[in-house]
C-alpha cells in the first residue's frame, strides 16, 4: 500500500518519489501567514522605534534651570531666658529651638541632642515648672521664662538626692540620655507629689495612691535609653521618692 509521501508530483521520473528528489515543500498557506505576521511586525516597529528616538534627542537639552526659592532674611532678636537662675540674652533668629539656643549660644551642652525630633527625651528640660523635650519649642516662645537643665540640678558641688541615686543605683552606662531622665525625673516627683494622675493611675479623679514601677515606667516612658539602664532607672526613682539615694 502506498503512503501520501510516496505519491508522485507531475514532472517526476517514473518510479521516483517527491520525498527522494526534493524537500517536502511549504505549504502555501503557511509561508503566506508567515510573511503577513512579519509584515505586520514591521508595522508595528516603526512607531514604537521613533518613539524610542524621540525622547533621547529631548534629553539632550539641559533642564529649565529651577529658580532658586528665596526667603527675605529673619532678622535676630533679643531673647532672654533665665537659666539655672542666670539670665541670659541671646540674639536668635525666631527659627532657634530651645535646644540649640541652649547649646549653641549659652554655651550649656549638657542637655543632648539625639533624635531632634521629640522621639528620645535626650533633650529634656524643664521649663516654667514642666519638663518639655527642648528640641519641640523654640526659644522665643521662652522669653523670660526660668529654665532648668541639668547643669542647674546641684547645688554648687552638692550632687542632687536623684544625682547621687542615679550614681549609687547604677542608672546609666554611656550617659548619654542621662541629663534628660534626671531632668525628666526630677519633674516627675514633682508632677506626683502634686497628685497629677498618669495612663496607669487606676483612678484619675483621685490622687494617686502609691508611686508604683508601673507609675515611674509609665512617666519615664517618653525618654529612652538605648544602653537599657532602665530597672536602674526606676530603683533610682524609687529610692528618692522613698527618701533614700542609696548611697553610703
Ligand atoms: S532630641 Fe529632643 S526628643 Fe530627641
Ligand atoms: S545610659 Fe546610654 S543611652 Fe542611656
Amino acid at each position: 500500500m502506498s503512503s501520501h509521501s510516496d505519491r508522485q508530483n507531475p514532472g517526476d521520473a517514473p518510479g521516483t518519489s517527491s520525498a527522494e528528489t526534493s524537500p517536502v515543500p511549504e505549504q502555501p498557506s503557511r509561508r503566506r501567514f508567515l510573511q503577513s505576521a512579519a509584515a505586520a511586525a514591521t508595522v508595528g516597529a516603526v512607531p514604537y522605534a521613533h518613539a524610542q528616538t524621540q525622547p533621547a534627542a529631548e534629553s539632550a537639552k539641559p533642564p529649565a534651570p529651577v529658580p532658586p526659592v528665596t526667603h527675605p532674611p529673619v532678622p535676630a532678636r533679643a531673647v532672654t531666658l533665665k537659666i539655672n537662675g542666670r539670665d541670659y540674652t541671646l540674639q536668635l533668629e525666631p527659627r532657634v529651638t530651645l535646644l540649640d539656643a541652649l547649646r549653641e549660644y549659652a554655651g550649656l551642652m549638657g542637655t543632648k541632642k539625639g533624635c531632634d525630633r521629640g522621639q528620645c527625651g535626650a533633650c529634656t528640660v524643664i521649663a516654667g515648672g514642666r519638663r518639655i523635650n527642648a528640641c519641640l519649642t523654640l526659644a522665643v516662645m521662652h522669653d523670660g521664662e526660668a529654665i532648668t537643665t541639668v547643669e542647674g540640678l546641684a547645688q554648687g558641688d552638692a550632687l542632687s538626692p536623684l544625682q547621687r541615686a542615679f550614681i549609687s543605683h547604677d542608672a546609666f552606662q554611656c550617659g548619654y540620655c542621662t541629663p534628660g531622665q534626671l531632668c525628666s525625673a526630677t519633674a516627675l516627683l514633682g508632677e506626683f507629689a502634686a497628685g497629677t494622675a498618669s495612663t496607669v493611675t487606676a483612678d484619675v479623679r483621685r490622687r494617686p495612691p502609691q508611686l508604683t514601677d508601673d507609675e515611674i515606667r509609665e512617666r519615664m516612658s517618653g525618654n529612652l535609653c538605648r544602653c537599657g539602664a532602665y530597672p536602674n532607672i526606676v530603683a533610682a526613682v524609687r529610692a528618692v521618692h522613698a527618701g533614700t539615694t542609696g548611697d553610703a
